[in-house]
């Protein structure tokens, strides 16, 4: 199928310019000969160091999240265009926190992916479900809401990365077992192919992410759909280098 696996870091609202300037020097020694695309997504305001930094390594930078407008009257917001402008290659669009804490839902989550296809950034879509949900037999139901309303309208899904986190592992320690993180990306895949079609289903890079660490990583990253993963906690420090290298002895 030729999917290349895709490891990124989610940093939230951690780091400084310096600590995260030293990280990432840190890193790129340990990261250089990953078989794997490799993404640290960082607070906007860190962006420009975090590019410096990053520059020729094969770290890319994302954001966090990017508005749907070009420009206009929306304080405090930035754009995809800006993102651009500094270097930025990937967005995480729709994270649960978002939806959790700033109102995100499904509509908004579907127009900030059009801003970014149209600016030439790499989505993140994130998609995931609560516990509540899950205990009810709900996951699928809810999985198939996000990603029909979430990705309505997008001409080449392939474009698109996925980003599957179940919202009661994130930053929980509580990792979905390598079985049923296999089972719901199975789910999302062949929705992604009934909404769009089965051929580009199987080129879409679906990554797990909720408390993945360099102790699980290798057994999520052998199930047959997992393409990769989106690391929160473990991505501020030196085990984001040991899950990139999952792969390696
Ligand atoms: P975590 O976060 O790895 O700390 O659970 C993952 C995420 O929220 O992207």
């Amino acid at each position: 199928m030729g999917r290349r696996p895709f490891i990124a870091g989610n940093w939230k609202m951690n780091m400084t310019a310096a600590s995260g300037a030293k990280l990432i020097g840190e890193l790129k020694p340990l990261v250089k000969d990953a078989n794997c695309d490799v993404a640290l997504c960082v607070p906007a305001i860190l962006i420009p160091e975090m590019v410096k930094a990053a520059a020729g390594s094969n770290i890319k930078i994302g954001a966090e999240n990017v508005h749907w407008a070009p420009s206009g009257a929306y304080t405090g917001e930035i754009s995809a265009e800006m993102l651009k402008e500094y270097g930025v290659e990937y967005v995480i669009i729709g994270h649960s926190e978002r939806r959790q804490y700033f109102g995100e839902t499904d509509e908004s989550v579907n127009m900030r992916l059009h801003a970014a296809l149209k600016a030439g950034l790499t989505p993140i879509v994130c998609v995931g479900e609560m516990l509540a949900e899950r205990e009810a037999g709900k996951t699928d139901k809810v999985l198939d809401r996000q990603l029909t309303v979430g990705l309505g309208g997008v001409d080449d899904i392939t474009k698109v990365v996925i980003a599957y986190e179940p919202v009661w592992a994130i930053g929980t320690g509580k990792t979905a077992t390598d079985e049923q993180a296999q089972e719901t990306i199975a789910h999302i895949r062949k929705k992604i192919g009934e909404l769009f079609c089965p051929m580009c289903a199987q080129k879409v890079i679906i990554q797990y992410g909720g408390s993945m660490n360099a102790g699980n990583c290798k057994g999520l990253m052998a199930q047959p759909d997992i393409d990769g993963g989106l690391i929160g906690g473990a991505s501020l420090k030196l085990d984001f280098a040991t899950i990139v290298n999952y792969d390696k002895e």
